[in-house]
């Protein structure tokens, strides 16, 4: 198992790991990794300068001002580690937001930092400690369900993990077109956010010329109010292990690479742990997993752009198509899942399609959902798909006031008002309601909260996240955050201004390569819908 494994003869991909390496984008880094490793100067430039955590070395602090932590104060954190003089710069998200707020010292997330820690730390970055939580995991999330009952969960994170592979043996037996039908049967929705039907990818790339096949595991996290794959990593290394070896056997890919977004230190400690166990007992013969860390950025989630970061490139979309399951790393076709969507495999090779399906409630399956923001107990929660935020929010210890607003699927999802609490959080009703259900990190905000400070956040991040590539996207993003700052009273209600963020929106939609761009809008296309008295004037 290595960090990362260049194709042959070509040491580009070893560009990232170098520069981590070598601590960052230093002054004269570029040019010794360029001569070492027989590549362009301006290509390693161009991944150093890519990744927040390469191109700002001296920032040791990174203070998250994603939405939920913006909610437990913190811009006031942010603000005493500047008057502190500390090392420090924002970060858009740390998937963090049960314990909110987070920091990155370094490579590790320190949950719960409040003023007082950070006054504690004495203007010595290393020193910097959360009173609050544990810097070290567990962290103190609170996983469900409350109704426990283990014949209802197909991830079950507060199970033991299970190492002895007899799920994978069951794959085995049943071989590999079984095995796709039961993922139909199952109607597995891939859980990374596009809620893309599993089998018909797996299929896909069983259909593909002989040749080398690629697997990915997606665990990039990063949508602002999401967290569940880290709870899984931490949680059930287990599942999405056996999940991966099921996959690759099924799709006959010998390599396996494992893409972790740079700042889950533990859940990467914790995947380590199972491989070697896992390998230890010989389990998976001929299946070579390959971990390799991202370095900051969110768009390094979306599908082709992490293939872009595997190859050493900078995370920039891909035009589709062609697929990845036809043309994916290094060319070669390319099966890529969620951590989520992995981990619900070993259960439905082990109690079949119809059972994994019959969890569901509008839809098929159980679900990870985050909750944060006003609740009692922000966490992940396995609940059936399709429950209502009313039902998530009292599996999560209720509502923490009286409910204003929620965002039922991350800063894509925009927010929906509270008379929309009974719709089922599933793919296609929130579709309906012209939202979505994206990787499911529900934040909830009650009355007293600034709405607009709330959706400014979500436009934020999307212009600082955005990769540059498209005009529409790069200049939107901007424009639309400007248009909500230049109108302190709120955006002109006449036809012609309105027209115009619609026209914005609209361009963005059509004319971005992925969907960050075309979501990006949602927010605030989403706030003059349902929030007209707060944002127009
Ligand atoms: C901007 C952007 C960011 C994304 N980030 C993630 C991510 O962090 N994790 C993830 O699994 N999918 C993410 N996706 C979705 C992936 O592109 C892809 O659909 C997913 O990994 C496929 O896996 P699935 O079929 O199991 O859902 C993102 C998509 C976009 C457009
Ligand atoms: S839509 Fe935005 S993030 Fe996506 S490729 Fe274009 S510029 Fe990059």
């Amino acid at each position: 198992m290595s960090d990362s494994q260049a194709s042959k003869g070509d040491r580009r991909a070893e560009i990232p790991a170098r520069l981590r390496q070598a601590g960052g984008l230093h002054e004269g880094v570029a040019r010794e990794i360029a001569a070492e490793l027989g590549v362009a100067e301006a290509d390693v430039w161009g991944v150093g300068s890519f990744f927040h955590l390469l191109a700002r070395p001296q920032a040791r602090l990174r203070v998250c001002t994603g939405l939920s932590c913006r909610m437990r104060g913190a811009l006031d954190v942010l603000a005493a580690c500047r008057s502190s003089q500390l090392p420090v710069e924002e970060a858009s998200c740390l998937a963090g937001c049960d314990v909110a707020p987070a920091v990155l010292r370094e490579r590790r997330v320190l949950p719960g930092v409040t003023v007082a820690d950070v006054r504690q730390a004495g203007g010595d970055w290393r020193a910097l400690r959360s009173a609050g939580a544990p810097d070290h995991g567990p962290w103190t999330g609170h996983v469900g369900p409350t109704r426990d009952d283990p014949e209802r969960l197909a991830l079950n994170l507060l199970g033991t993990p299970d190492y002895s592979g007899a799920a994978f043996l069951r794959a085995q037996q049943l071989g590999a077109d079984a095995m796709v039908d039961a993922l139909e049967a199952a109607d597995l929705q891939g859980r990374g956010g596009a809620g893309f039907p599993a089998h018909i990818k797996w299929r896909g790339i069983r259909s593909q010329p002989p040749g080398p096949r690629y697997l990915v595991l997606n665990a990039d996290e990063g949508e602002s109010g999401t967290f569940k794959d880290r709870e899984l990593l931490i949680r059930r290394p287990d599942r999405v292990v056996e999940g991966l070896a099921i996959a690759a056997a099924a799709i006959a890919a010998a390599d396996v690479y494992l893409y972790l977004r740079g700042e889950f230190e533990l859940p990467w400690e914790r995947l380590q742990e199972t491989l070697t166990r896992f390998e230890d007992a010989g389990a998976f013969p001929g299946i070579r997993f390959h971990l390799h860390a991202g370095h900051g950025a969110y768009i390094s989630g979306e599908e082709t752009a992490l293939l872009e970061a595997l190859e050493g490139r900078r995370a920039m979309p891909r035009l589709k198509p062609p697929l990845p399951v036809e043309v994916g790393l290094w060319g070669w076709p390319t099966l890529i899942h969620n951590v989520e969507t992995i981990a619900c495999v070993p259960a439905i090779a082990l109690r079949g399609g119809s059972w994994f399906r019959a969890l569901g409630r509008s839809e098929a399956g159980s679900k990870l959902y985050c909750i944060s923001g006003d609740v009692q107990r922000p966490g992940t929660y396995e609940l059936p798909l399709g429950v209502s935020l009313d039902e998530l929010a009292e599996a999560a210890g209720g509502l923490d006031g009286e409910l204003l607003a929620f965002s039922p699927g991350g800063a894509s999802s925009g927010f929906l008002p509270a008379s929309e609490r009974g719709r089922p959080l599933a793919f296609g009703s929130l579709a309906e309601a012209g939202s979505m259900l994206g990787s499911a990190g529900v934040v909830v905000l009650n009355h007293g909260r600034d709405l607009r400070d709330a959706v400014r956040a979500q436009l934020c991040f999307f212009e600082r996240e955005s990769c540059g590539q498209c005009a529409p996207c790069r200049i939107g993003t901007r424009y639309l955050r400007e248009a909500l700052d230049q109108s302190v009273g709120g955006i002109e209600s006449s036809p012609e201004a309105l027209a115009h963020v619609a026209d914005v929106a609209w361009q963005m939609n059509e004319g971005s390569i992925c969907g960050l761009g075309q979501a990006a809008p949602l927010p605030l296309t989403l706030a003059l819908k349902h929030f007209p008295e707060v944002f127009l004037r």
